[in-house]
């Protein structure tokens, strides 16, 4: 009698019927573990146009779920889409993203602030929690699911890539999909075979360095220089960032690029990225787009005016 709080059938039959959860766990010994799935990560941007199997596609729905959720409160809701008009759309409005309209494959991953609130109202009671803290944990439920939908995705030979740029066309995308209020857009999935079946190599990484410490902060301002001039240099040196320049015009200086061919690196693209003219209408387009689609998002939080 297996372990039931080891076996992935009777895990998968906590959120699935059981035909279900049987065609997902008979994918377990064609899948590959996890460690090895983590490790050769690397985002896939060019994508077959053929559909995913049904299982996979059910698969994904588990990972989507099974994961934590902060408070158990489910505070997301994702939109799986197939529909190649819909895809097309989406793929318009969250930046131009090209790989979302070739992925069979599109989640739309969304804060669901709504849910709760309805429970609380029918419950009886008043709805206290607008608050930031409500937002941030609700985006970390739906990141969770999408990065365990990822792993599932990739440990079955498909590729994945993240898309935040769907919060840019949040309340675009979020009247294309008929969401109800409080249920918001912010980070999708394109999920499909790769194209030609290869995978990208794993992309480099700052150095372990800089990215974890130990007990506490132990990082002295020159070992940081000197650890991000030294990845900096292997960034030029490879070019990553060539191809990927953001246009001197962005910046809004005038006058022409001072940065010279091979110059560009890691540290200039990321200074362009946050230092670029064009920033801000981003941030103003989230300050105007959540509230239109229901959130009351403040730091101090705030109640309802009365129940129902
Ligand atoms: C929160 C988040 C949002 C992202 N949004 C996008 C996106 O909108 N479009 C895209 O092509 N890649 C997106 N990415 C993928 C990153 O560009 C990618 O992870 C990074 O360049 C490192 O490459 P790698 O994943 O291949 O290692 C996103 C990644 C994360 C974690």
């Amino acid at each position: 009698m297996p372990d039931p709080a080891i076996d992935p059938l009777r895990a998968a039959a906590t959120v699935l019927d059981e035909p279900a959860a049987a065609a997902v766990a008979a994918l377990v010994p064609h899948s590959r573990a996890t460690l090895a799935t983590v490790l050769t990560h690397a985002s896939v941007r060019r994508f077959e146009a053929a559909p995913l199997p049904d299982d996979a596609i059910t698969a994904l729905q588990a990972a989507l779920v099974r994961g934590p959720t902060s408070s158990a409160l489910h505070s997301y809701t994702h939109v799986l889409v197939r529909d190649t008009e819909r895809k097309r759309a989406i793929a318009h409005l969250a930046g131009d993203q090209p790989w979302i309209d070739q992925a069979p494959l599109l989640i739309v991953g969304c804060a669901d602030l709504r849910r709760a609130r309805e429970v609380t109202h029918a419950q009886g009671y008043r709805y206290h929690a607008h608050d930031l803290r409500m937002l941030i944990s609700a985006t970390a439920d739906l990141t969770v699911g999408l990065q365990n939908a990822s792993l599932v995705a990739q440990s079955l030979g498909f590729g994945t890539v993240l898309l935040g740029g769907v919060l840019d066309g949040s309340l675009e995308i979020a009247e294309l999909l008929e969401l109800p209020q409080r249920v918001v857009p912010l980070v999708g999935l394109s999920v499909g075979r790769p194209l030609g079946d290869r995978l990208p190599a794993p992309r480099p990484r700052l150095p372990l360095r800089l990215l974890v410490q130990h007990e506490r902060w132990s990082l002295d301002e020159t070992s940081e220089r000197d650890l991000l001039a030294a990845a900096d240099a292997d960034t030029r040196a490879r070019g990553d960032f060539e191809g990927r320049r953001i246009p001197w015009a962005a910046m809004g200086l005038g006058g022409d690029d001072p940065v010279a061919h091979g110059d560009y690196g890691w540290l200039e693209h990321t200074a362009r990225k946050q230092g670029r003219a064009t920033w801000l209408p981003q941030g103003a387009k989230v300050d105007v787009d959540l509230p239109a689609q229901g959130l009351r998002v403040s730091s101090t939080g705030g109640a309802d005016e009365a129940v129902g």
